[in-house]
This record gives C-alpha cells, sequence and structure tokens, in this order.
C-alpha cells in the first residue's frame, strides 16, 4: 500500500519528540507501509537532506532503547521529505498538491500537529486546493481548541471538508498499552464485570504525575494550563474507560457511544463543588534528584505573575445507577515527585469481620499506566508465619508485569495510533461530540478561575502538589494510595 504522510508542524516539538520516534519504531517493526513517504511542512526553509539531518540530531534525546543503531535511521531517513510553507497561502497548498500528486498514494495523512488556532486555516485551505479527496485522513492533536466555542468552531471547519469517518481526534493517552488492556480487563473477563459497581467500590482513583517540569514549552503552556492540557481529555477519557458500559460490539461508535454516556453523566458543576472540589496548584522552586529546579514562574516563556496553573486535583461522580454516590479523583501535575500515571480502583472492606486487619484495609486494583505497565491486585492474606496470632491478615499483591508477560518491545502509544490511522480504525481516536462534551465539563471550572482572585496554590517542586489534596480526600473518609 502506498502511503504519504504529511506532518504540519514537522519542525515543532511533538514531531520530533513522539511523532518521529514513533514512526521509526513502526519502520523497524517492519509495520511502517513498504510504500511510505513522510513529508514535514513547517515554515523553516530546509532541504530533504538538511531536514533528515535535523531529526536524526533529535534522536539523541529519545529513550535510549529507542535510538536507531547502524544504518537504522539513515535507511529510516530516505521517507522523510520536507516542504516549506505558510500556511496562509493558497500557492504553498497547490505546491504540496503537486508533490501529492507525483504518486498518488493510496492513503493520504493530514497530521495537523500544530497550534490548534491553525487548524481551521489548514482543512479550509487544503480543500481550496482539492486535497480533501475521499483517500484522504486527517489527524488532529490535542489541544482542539481553548474551550467549547473554539473547539466546536474547529469542529465545523472539520466537518465542512472531511465526514467524520476521515478525521482522528488524537489523545495519546488511549493508544497506551495499558488502556487497550483496561477495555481488555474490564469486557474480556468475566471475573471484574460484577464487582464493577457502587456496591462493591469505595472510590476510584486517577493519577497522571509527572516529574518534568513545562521545558521549552512555557508560552504554549501559559494559555493552557493543566486543566486543558491533560484533565479535559487524557483524565476524563480515563475516566471513561473505568466508567463507561460495556459497548454492545468492538466498533468505534459502539464504544464512542459509550464514553459519551460517563461524560454526559458526570455530576454538574455547583459553586459549593468549584470551591471544594478543584485544586488548583502551581510548581514553586525545588530539589528534584538532589539538584534545585525553577519555579514555574520563572521558566522560558512564562510571566512572572502567571497565575496558569501546572496542577489540578478534582473530585467527581458519574450519576447514573452503576456508580452513583462514588467519588471519582483525578490528579494531575507537573514537577511532582514521581513520574506515575495509575488509576487505583478501591473495593469496600468486607461487610463483616473475623479477622484482625488494619481498620479500612480492603482490596484494591491497580492498573499502572507508567512508568512500567501492568496490573497489581491487592488482596489480603495470612501470613505463614504468623502463629502468634492466626486472625491477623497482612496485604500481599498479584502482580502483572506486561513488560516481563508480553515483553518490553511493544507497540507504544503513538505508534499505535498512527498505524491505526493508516488501517482507518478508529477506536482510540476521540469522537467530536465527546469532545464537546468534555469541553462543556471543564468550562464552569475555567470561568470559576477566571472570577476568583485567589490563584493556584504554590507546592514545592518534587512534592506531591499543594497539601490541600490529602484535605479534599480526607474529607469523604479515604486518602490517596500512596499515604495509605
Ligand atoms: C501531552 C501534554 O498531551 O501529554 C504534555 O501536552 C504532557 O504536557 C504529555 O507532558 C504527557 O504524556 P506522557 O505520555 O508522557 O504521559
Amino acid at each position: 500500500m502506498s502511503f504519504d504522510l504529511v506532518l504540519f508542524g514537522g519542525t515543532g516539538d511533538l514531531c520530533w519528540r513522539k511523532l518521529m520516534p514513533a514512526l521509526f519504531q513502526a519502520f523497524k517493526h517492519g509495520t511502517l507501509p513498504a510504500g511510505a513517504r513522510i513529508i514535514g511542512v513547517g515554515r523553516d526553509d530546509l532541504s530533504d537532506e538538511r531536514y533528515r539531518e535535523q531529526i536524526g540530531a533529535r534522536f539523541d534525546q529519545v529513550e535510549l532503547n529507542k535510538r536507531p543503531c547502524g544504518d537504522e535511521f539513515e535507511r529510516f531517513a530516505r521517507l522523510l521529505e520536507f516542504v516549506s510553507m505558510d500556511l496562509s497561502k493558497p500557492e504553498h497548498y497547490a505546491y504540496l498538491g503537486n508533490k501529492l500528486a507525483q504518486r498518488q498514494a493510496d492513503t493520504v495523512v493530514m497530521y495537523l500537529a500544530t497550534a490548534p488556532t491553525l487548524f481551521t486555516t489548514i482543512v479550509e485551505q487544503l480543500a481550496a486546493a482539492g486535497l480533501n479527496t475521499a483517500r484522504t485522513r486527517v489527524v488532529l492533536e490535542k489541544p482542539l481548541g481553548h474551550d467549547l466555542a473554539s473547539n466546536r468552531a474547529i469542529n465545523h471547519s472539520v466537518s465542512q471538508v472531511f465526514s467524520e469517518k476521515q478525521v482522528f481526534r488524537i489523545d495519546h493517552y488511549l493508544g497506551k498499552p495499558a488502556v487497550q488492556n483496561l477495555f481488555a480487563l474490564r469486557f474480556g473477563n468475566a471475573l471484574f464485570e460484577p464487582l464493577w459497581r457502587r456496591e462493591h467500590i469505595a472510590n476510584i482513583q486517577i493519577t497522571i504525575a509527572e516529574q518534568l517540569g513545562v521545558e521549552k514549552r512555557g508560552a504554549f503552556y501559559e494559555t493552557t494550563g493543566a486543566l486543558r492540557d491533560m484533565v479535559q481529555n487524557h483524565a476524563l477519557q480515563l475516566l471513561c474507560a473505568i466508567g463507561m458500559e460495556p459497548p454492545i460490539n468492538s466498533h468505534a461508535d459502539a464504544i464512542r457511544d459509550e464514553k459519551l454516556k460517563v461524560l454526559r453523566s458526570l455530576k454538574p458543576w455547583s459553586s459549593e463543588t468549584l470551591a471544594q472540589d478543584v485544586i488548583r496548584g502551581q510548581y514553586a522552586a525545588g530539589v528534584m534528584a538532589g539538584l534545585p529546579v525553577p519555579a514555574y514562574r520563572d521558566e522560558v516563556g512564562v510571566n512572572p505573575l502567571s497565575q496558569t496553573e501546572t496542577f489540578v486535583a478534582l473530585r467527581t461522580e458519574i450519576s447514573n445507577w452503576r456508580w452513583a454516590g462514588v467519588p471519582f479523583y483525578i490528579r494531575t501535575g507537573k514537577r511532582l515527585a514521581g513520574r506515575d500515571a495509575r488509576i487505583v480502583v478501591n473495593f469496600r472492606p468486607t461487610p463483616h469481620a473475623i479477622f484482625n486487619s488494619q481498620i479500612g484495609m480492603a482490596n484494591r486494583l491497580v492498573i499502572n499506566l507508567q512508568p512500567k505497565d501492568g496490573l497489581e491486585l491487592h488482596l489480603l492474606a495470612q501470613a505463614q508465619d504468623n502463629r502468634q496470632n492466626s486472625h491477623n491478615l497482612t496485604p500481599v499483591q498479584l502482580d502483572l508485569d506486561f513488560d516481563k508477560r508480553f515483553g518490553a518491545e511493544r507497540v507504544g502509544a503513538y505508534e499505535r495510533l498512527l498505524l491505526d490511522v493508516m488501517d482507518g480504525r478508529l477506536n482510540l481516536f476521540v469522537r467530536s461530540d465527546e469532545q464537546e462534551e468534555a469541553w462543556r465539563w471543564v468550562e464552569p471550572i475555567l470561568t470559576h478561575w477566571h472570577n476568583d482572585s485567589q490563584g493556584p496554590r504554590l507546592y514545592a517542586a518534587g512534592s506531591w502538589g499543594p497539601s490541600a489534596t490529602s484535605a479534599m480526600i480526607a474529607r469523604d473518609g479515604f486518602c490517596w494510595a500512596e499515604e495509605s
């Protein structure tokens, strides 16, 4: 199959950090179609050769086991070309069109990894140049807009040019192996489903903690913040995967219909819950791995008086028969104590205790997304050497380490999603109505913050965020998994 991938934002951060390494992995795994061509688009005036060199140099910064060996990069680089474009100029799209017409590939993918403010211009120009043919697919990177209105405007302009089945809205968390395994765990096994409800589950905690700061993206982050960057998309998609009803089949729309229902069932915000159940923080200077790191306000491109949040923790509920009353906690932030993404499902304790165990000790299922992916099932057992008092229970763990079980060379999130785009599989992509619903739900938080003079709470880089986060969960009588 011949295949052209046009990467708008071809010299940008996402391209070299995530997309090129993922494409390289697909190349190495032999899953990139033999006739693939990757065309980077950017403003710079670069020859193909210079572009290849620039991309090659960036590979020094990707994870060690993902770097090319021997002549691997040279062979991959032959697929790379570069087109310099001013995205507002029709003649530049005509030039791109000529280049694409030279080979009439079976599938053309337009990957929009630019600022979302350019999406409308790009799709309109593509249409004007006749580049929205039936063999074209378009990939839209998050964030898709900065609020509901801008999201709708983008979705509307895209829908004028492409049909929904041609549109692949990326949320790379859906491509993570642990998230696909969550679907498998829930809908491929009969074991958990009967327990997956309010009668048996006390609370669910979704944590996406990063150690990195904003790096070189200060200017972008200033207008985005953690709520738009992580909660509106990644965290809510994880919440959907945990909370959704079993879909009627594995088709994209069956899955997306169920996720949409979860988003529609999220408890609406009130002034009381906005004040109590949402915490925003911003990292102050601190020490990480023994080295001092600057405060967010001292990062390049950041306003020294910035009120942008680099941390969000919130409590919500899914108001339906399955989940009513079960708190779902979401927590995400930059410059936290660890790189740790996981979902913790805390089951209720046994209704009547005949053994001695610490108060509140109960079963727990942990779905680890990062740094390693796997599952842990926490059970209570009787220790072998516990002769003194045979009624004492102690916590033990069943561990499933996916790297050990399936090998560490598994398909990463971006690689998985890029392969799905090539195959036209939409299961792991977000539909426009899901995205709009997620924006609808986060918007009251944005408005509340806008009108709230208090600003974000500062937390030391290297900590777990503002202490109010623990107080919020303690109000329900619970604590974060790492505190128990
Ligand atoms: C991106 C955010 O969507 O996800 C980044 O824009 C964040 O700010 C990144 O660092 C985290 O992704 P991962 O896969 O490294 O957890």
